[in-house]
């Protein structure tokens, strides 16, 4: 790994933010709900928290946007502190190489998600922390959690993103009553859905989200408070590594080599162990649901700073 120094990483910030800024080919952005479908597509983010704690940004990486998906790494941290890897016998941990919100592994494998990434998976894990709390407990949970990680109250839920998730949200609907019949949903699906779509419906920048993400990078430790296990973080970045781009995440360890988690308003979530936590936001959508240039926003990135996990140390 090169060293980088502030300054440099900050050009290489302005940089790449310059060229994602300018590039045509910028992909699709989500419109199966409405609060999704107007966000303009010129939009473009970045921020990356060093393990010293030095924070660099660029673009707008204080505009807040609907973390989607990248909310399944903070729910699956809450179960495994909840339950530990008892999680595991109900979700797997491997990638499924099909779709996002796919059912057609869940017949033959006898209603237990592939990964907690997944939605089926995220559905489970939203189930298994029902098993304890209440729904309002359990947002309020997450909510709480992921604003101590990011020292930020004034993260939120949009609850009109959450609406219009529990309003269209008919393959999730599928995903949970599916898994309910093999016995792999234990609450009301009703009710662990609307956790579910709020827990997607959270709101959050760019820099938050970096900030978030610190105890990924720092083997459990945020701002000097253990969260999980140095082994639990591992374990963790190891499942977003193979399964936090859905059918898109051997191409993303080939192309970036960062455990990373995506979301379909457009934001990834990447952890350079030991390095950096980094936030990249675009709301264009490559097919497997990812952002396109938060995609190469990345991999230009670890090209300039030498971050890939398969870098030689
Ligand atoms: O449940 C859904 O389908 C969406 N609310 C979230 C899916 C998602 O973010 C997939 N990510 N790329």
């Amino acid at each position: 790994m090169r060293a980088i120094s502030g300054a440099a990483l900050q050009a290489t910030l302005d940089e790449i933010t310059a060229e994602m800024r300018a590039a045509t080919e910028r992909g699709r952005v989500a419109n199966y709900i409405p609060p999704l479908a107007a966000v303009p597509d010129s939009r473009f983010g970045i921020a990356v928290v060093l393990g010293t704690g030095e924070v660099h940004v660029a673009g707008d990486a204080d505009e807040a946007f609907s973390i989607q998906s990248i909310s399944k790494v903070f729910a699956l941290t809450l179960a495994l502190g909840a339950v530990g890897d008892q999680l595991w016998n109900r979700v797997g941990r491997e990638p499924s190489g099909s779709a996002f919100n796919s059912i057609v592994q869940l017949e033959t494998e006898h209603g237990i998600p592939r990964n907690p990434f997944i939605n089926a998976g995220a559905i489970v894990v939203c189930d298994v922390l029902l098993g304890r709390l209440q729904p309002r407990e359990a947002i309020g949970q997450l909510l709480r959690f992921v604003r101590e990680l990011a020292g930020d109250d004034t993260i939120a839920i949009d609850e009109s993103v959450a609406r219009a998730e529990q309003d269209t949200g008919f393959t999730n609907r599928a995903l949970a009553n599916y898994m309910r019949a093999f016995g792999n949903i234990h609450g009301e699906v009703e009710l662990v859905l609307g956790t579910y779509f709020h827990f997607c419906a959270l709101a959050m920048s760019c820099r938050q989200l970096a900030m978030a993400g610190r105890y990924l990078m720092a083997g459990g430790i945020s701002d000097g408070h253990r969260v999980i296990t140095d082994k639990r973080a591992r374990r963790i970045n190891a499942v977003m590594m193979s399964c936090g781009q859905y059918d898109n995440s051997g191409d993303f360890a080939y192309r970036i080599g960062l455990p990373g988690k995506s979301g379909v308003g457009g934001g990834i979530l990447a952890v350079a162990p030991g390095i950096a936590s980094i936030a990249v936001w675009s709301p264009g959508l490559n097919p497997s649901g990812n952002s396109q240039l938060g995609q190469m926003a990345l991999e230009r990135l670890v090209q300039r700073t030498g971050w890939s996990v398969f870098e030689p140390r």
